[in-house]
């Protein structure tokens, strides 16, 4: 276990062509549970960042008409772009093109070399470009297709550098054994198992036909293949990350990552660390695709949702939301423009955003803009919240981002509930009642204060307004600020535009 540090990784995203939505939604949910950590205090270290080698950014670099280093540095930094436009907490962004990280990856594949896991041998196999990996027949689409993009295999044929991969089915399948939760979901633990069960090939871990990638450190013909060098940039990126040496993070306490690289996670990338001697990662949590029409969306197929355009219309907060809320986190989900619309109106807008807006509008009113001290009538709610507070953190610690959103928005229904059952408009008429509308107000601002805390991993930027609406301090999102009472006392309330004001949109 680690001693309160926990080091975070996104994969690190192919230069071929520009981020989608379905990019944007691993960097989410792995800047959702990296901001839900450090409100627990955690040390974190969240790594993102892009994976620039290979034949398929070769390729591509040569359709744009541009080297392959302008071709990735353009596009690395669109996707840097993106991290700063979705608002990603990341405290380092690799490119697998930096030399330091050339340098690590060398080192790493000797200590295999040493350690007599690599040889050489010829090989020939059926390669899709766009995996950038081999497939046995077993794997095979109809007609020989890619089975994760349907277009057709390449026969690829060379002398390369292979990793001894089949020897590690014991110790791979003893390490699944002795860690049934390495893999989450467990059903993706099971098909990882299954993979070591139906047999290991050893992996070719070199391209001698190549020349956009890393030489391979003793030999000077072969650039190492793009798959093993990525990997290591979880490993690598820890030795020189900001001129720093953070080695001592090692292992990860989780990689997120969607289905399609299952197998180069659970397989290929703790028996590479077996080999050089090191630890698997602790965790890895392998989410679902986002579709589009029924498909995965993907820039091979063409089938993809700009993510901009509608963070220009209903703001960043509302993708966020939407991504965690709507897709549950492990399955595939449906990005749709109507439901997106839907949660935003419905829930972002009415629910939460007009929950603001009435209880400033009622303080204001009632109270001169105070809100009024605890009167200490409200145990229950109190109870309630705090058990909803812990409800969320124990879905955060299963990384189950979806259920703690849901859970979180309990709140917000229970405040708005709170709202229509006492009726402060009604108190307000009412001379003896008004220890009951003291009562009804600073519950209503304190819990919806706490609804702000722990929404905040989803909707930094909406909270954070919210909690200086409520004349709170912004900045006050850690974990003692989940508890009711915690709040600053006699706080004054201002009045702000809605947070999530009526949009009309052109369809
Ligand atoms: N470069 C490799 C990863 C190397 S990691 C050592 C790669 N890159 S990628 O650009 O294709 O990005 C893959 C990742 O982006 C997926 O694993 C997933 O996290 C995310 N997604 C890309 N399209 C996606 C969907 N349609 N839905 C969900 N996630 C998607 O593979």
């Amino acid at each position: 276990m680690s001693d309160g540090s926990f080091y975070l990784t996104t994969p690190i995203y192919y230069v071929n062509a520009a981020p989608h939505v379905g990019h944007a939604y691993t960097s989410i949910m792995a800047d959702i549970i990296a901001r839900h950590r450090r409100q627990r205090g955690e040390a974190v270290f969240f790594l993102t960042g892009t994976d620039e080698h290979g034949t398929k950014i070769a390729q591509s670099a040569e359709a744009a008409g541009r080297t392959p280093r302008e071709h990735a540095d353009a596009l690395s930094q669109r996707f840097r772009e993106m991290g700063e436009v979705l608002g990603i907490s990341n405290d380092f962004f690799i490119r697998t093109t930096l030399p330091e990280h050339a340098v690590e990856a060398g080192r790493f594949l000797e200590r295999m070399r040493d350690a007599g896991d690599i040889y050489r041998d010829s090989y020939g196999g059926w390669y899709c470009v766009a995996s950038e990996s081999f497939y046995p027949e077993n794997e095979w689409g109809e007609g020989r297709t890619c089975p994760v993009h349907g277009t057709p295999l390449e026969w690829v044929e060379e002398e390369n550098w292979f990793f001894r991969l089949s020897a590690f089915r014991e110790r791979l399948l003893a390490f699944y054994d002795a860690n049934p939760d390495f893999v989450l979901p467990r059903g993706r633990q099971n098909e990882a198992r299954s993979m070591v069960e139906h047999g290991l090939e050893d992996l070719s871990i070199s391209r001698a036909q190549l020349e956009w990638g890393i030489t391979v450190p003793w030999d000077r013909e072969q650039v190492i293949y793009v798959w093993i060098e990525a990997l290591l940039n979880y490993w690598t990126a820890l030795r020189f990350a900001g001129g720093e040496d953070r080695s001592g993070l090692w292992p990860a306490q989780l990689q997120l990552m969607a289905k399609d690289i299952l197998k180069f996670h659970a397989v290929i990338w703790p028996a590479m660390l077996m080999s050089a001697g090191e630890e698997p990662p602790e965790q890895l949590f392998i989410h679902g695709y986002v579709l589009k029409g029924g498909e995965r969306m993907s820039k091979t197929t063409g089938n993809i949702v700009d993510p901009f355009p509608f963070i220009e219309d209903y703001g960043l907060d509302a993708m966020r939301y939407y991504l965690a809320r709507e897709i549950r986190f492990g399955e595939d989900g449906t990005f749709t423009h109507e439901g997106f619309v839907a949660r935003y109106e419905g829930e972002l807008a009415n629910e939460f955003g007009n929950l603001l807006n009435r209880t400033v509008n009622m303080i204001s009113r009632y109270r001169d803009g105070v809100v009024p001290a605890d009167p200490g009538g409200d145990a229950d709610f109190a109870a309630e919240v705090e058990r909803i507070v812990a409800e969320v953190h124990g879905h955060f610690d299963v990384h189950d981002v979806t259920r703690a959103s849901e859970t979180a928005w309990a709140l917000v229904r229970a405040l708005n509930q709170l709202v229509e059952q006492r009726a402060p408009w009604k108190l307000a008429k009412d001379r003896d009642a008004a220890a009951d509308l003291d009562q009804a107000l600073y519950s209503l601002a304190e819990g919806l204060r706490v609804a702000a805390v722990i929404l905040w991993p989803f909707m930094p930027g909406s909270c954070e307004a919210l909690l200086g609406a409520l004349g709170q301090d912004p900045d006050a999102v850690g974990v003692e600020a989940t508890r009711m009472g915690a709040g600053r006392p006699g706080a004054s309330v201002t009045e702000v535009p809605p947070l999530f004001p009526k949009i009309e949109v052109d369809a």
